[in-house]
């Protein structure tokens, strides 16, 4: 292999430049010429190409978003638009792709494998909710960044005695809820892959409550009650829960969306460690025309995992922090 492209697609994710980094530094090192695609699958078709070295993906390292942009394109989805791309591929003469995005730039990415281009898939989104690898890159930096934001609100719910609805994102991945909600102390956490019950739910606030404790944190997962996508903002799920609490309870609640400031921000250092190793990982893959791959984590060690079937696997729940989670929170 001797000329690849780096694209990032769907929702950006803080550790993207540090994997656009590690592949562009490692790949170079091959002896590998590197393109950028600008705006995903979208700057494939449009011809937004450029090319990086190792000096151009300097000083990245800590920033949030992607230099390359991203977006989420409806042309790429028709055979019109793979042609296109495709040609584009072909006149910059890219072997092979490596892929930063979720299971939508995933499923892109087996399309153009389709049209004999090769890929490898490296899993970036907040949303942790790609089967085969324990962890995707953004997820840590959005979770420190919504336990952060739990954190304030805490010190207003504790002076006004008040309950407070969080709501997070994560599509329908009850991920990033679980794990800020167990790491934040939330006194409830609502996910997609558990049925809600709004009247368990004020059972635990009401006990709080009388309990004497300060405040409530109810952490909700977007996809809470159904597919988030096409919903609008006063369908949301936190508001879906605080007006139920209202109307059960006599507690003042409040609801807090935090919407997308959890995409952004520096990335950890969990993140850039992730990012760094998944790009150096899909470089030599692609150097060794091992493609049709995702490149993931697997109890902490860097593995390839064929793409196509990653994408039919089931992401499982995290039963031990629902268990340890419930532990916690009992009052
Ligand atoms: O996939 C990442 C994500 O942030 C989801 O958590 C959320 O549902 C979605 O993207 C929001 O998409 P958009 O930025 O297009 O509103």
């Amino acid at each position: 292999m001797k000329v690849i492209g780096i694209v990032t697609s769907g929702g950006d994710a803080p550790g993207m430049n540090a994997a656009v980094r590690a592949i562009t530094r490692v790949s170079n090192k091959l002896g590998m010429d590197v393109f950028g695609i600008y705006h995903g699958y979208a700057g494939l078709i449009e011809d937004e190409i450029i090319r990086l070295d190792t000096r151009k993906v300097g000083d990245i390292l800590h920033r949030g978003g992607t230099i390359l942009k991203t977006a989420r394109s409806p042309e790429f989805m028709t055979e019109a638009g793979q042609a296109k791309a495709v040609a584009n591929i072909k006149k910059y003469g890219m072997q092979g792709l490596a892929i930063i995005g979720g299971d939508g730039s995933f499923r892109g990415a087996l399309a153009l494998q389709k049209h004999g281009i090769r890929v490898v898939g490296i899993p970036g989104t907040i949303d942790n909710d790609i089967p085969c690898t324990d962890y995707t890159i953004g997820f840590d930096t959005a979770v420190n960044t919504i336990v952060d934001s739990v954190n304030k609100i805490r010190d207003t719910a504790t002076s006004h005695e008040r309950t407070f609805v969080v709501e997070v994102m994560g599509k329908n991945c009850g991920d990033l809820a679980l794990s800020s909600g167990l790491a934040g102390g939330a006194e409830v956490i609502l996910i997609p892959e558990i049925e809600p019950d709004y009247d368990a739910v004020c059972k635990k606030v009401q006990k709080s409550h009388d309990q004497a404790k300060s405040h409530a944190v109810v952490i909700v997962a977007e996809g809470v009650g159904g597919d988030p996508k096409g919903r609008g903002v006063y369908d949301s799920s936190a508001f879906r829960v605080a007006n139920y609490i209202n109307e059960k309870t006599n507690i003042e609640t409040r609801v807090t969306i935090l919407g997308h400031i959890q995409r952004g921000g520096s990335p950890t250092v969990n993140d850039r460690l992730l990012a760094s190793r998944l790009g150096a990982e899909a470089a030599k893959a692609l150097y060794e025309k091992d493609t049709g791959k995702m490149v993931a984590t697997k109890d902490g060690k860097i593995v390839r995992v064929d793409l196509e079937y990653a994408l039919t696997q089931k992401k499982t729940v995290k039963e031990e922090f629902i268990e340890l989670a419930n532990l916690l929170a009992s009052v």
